[in-house]
């Protein structure tokens, strides 16, 4: 469904007489519609950033991101006009971001609501998914009518995997969703990740938790110095590094 192809981004900043910092090179991924590709690496290698250009929050300096849509045509998501990747995020791509922003005094179950009413879904409906979706993110029902401002990191972070999955994309980014949560949380959160896998949902993810990954990834790329290198995601030292967490 997506194909990533010599993909680079480097910065220019102006303010610094048009200093250049290398963001990454010659990226190359694929990710099929039913999978998890997660990416690791340590931070400030430019994961983030790999999934802004992919999003295009960036605009990438060199490549492809050859996008299948749901009417089998082939869009590439590095060149495409603003107006075609707004319409994209509204009806196929989702994004959950690293660090949420929330909206000032809109409900959490406003936000669920809009999110869906917005794209078509009629108020009852969206306000009965809501409902779900909240309780499925372990979000207590006397925080739905509160302003997310008001919440807890990890609340937050959780509204936000809620807001970004309630629509089921066809191809979902995630930036580092498990990083904040406790045990409990992630659970859900993995749940809701796997059960949107199962209806088709194909997934590019920064992740650093090892029970994430092997619980949710196909394939795995480590990024290093600038690349991307194929982990071969070898299952005996997944669970090997399970069993050490569990204990
Ligand atoms: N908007 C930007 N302008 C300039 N440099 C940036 C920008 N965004 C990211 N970078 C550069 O890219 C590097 C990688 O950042 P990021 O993609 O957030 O890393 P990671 O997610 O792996 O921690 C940063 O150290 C920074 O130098
Ligand atoms: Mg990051």
């Amino acid at each position: 469904m997506v194909k990533v192809e010599n993909l680079s981004k480097e910065f220019i900043m102006h303010i610094r007489n048009d200093a250049q910092i290398e963001g990454f090179e010659g990226i190359c991924l694929e990710v099929e519609a039913g999978t998890l590709t997660a990416v690791t690496g340590p931070s400030g290698c430019g994961k983030s950033s790999l999934l802004k250009c992919i999003y295009r929050t960036y605009t990438p300096t060199g490549g492809h991101v050859w996008y299948t849509r749901e009417n089998g045509e082939q869009t590439d998501l590095a060149t495409a006009e603003p107006w075609e990747i707004i319409e994209l995020r509204k009806q196929e791509i989702g994004y959950v971001s690293q660090f949420f922003s929330v909206i000032p005094r809109v409900s959490a179950m406003d936000i669920l609501e809009q999110t869906q009413t917005s794209r078509g879904v009629e108020e009852k409906a969206a306000r009965e998914k809501a409902e779900e979706y909240l309780s499925c993110v372990g979000i207590s029902k006397s925080l739905w009518d509160m302003y997310p401002a008001t919440f807890s990191g990890g609340e937050k972070q959780r509204l936000n995997i809620a807001n970004a999955l309630i629509t089921k994309p066809r191809f979902l980014l995630l930036d580092e969703p498990t990083a904040s949560l406790d045990k409990v949380s992630k659970e859900w959160v993995m749940k809701l990740i796997l059960d949107l896998k199962d209806q088709g949902t194909a997934m590019l993810g920064v992740f650093h938790d090892e029970i994430a990954i092997h619980t949710l990834a196909d394939q795995r790329f480590e990024m290093r110095e600038r690349h991307l290198v194929d982990m071969d995601y070898k299952m005996d030292y997944a669970s090997e590094v399970l069993a050490e967490a569990i204990g």
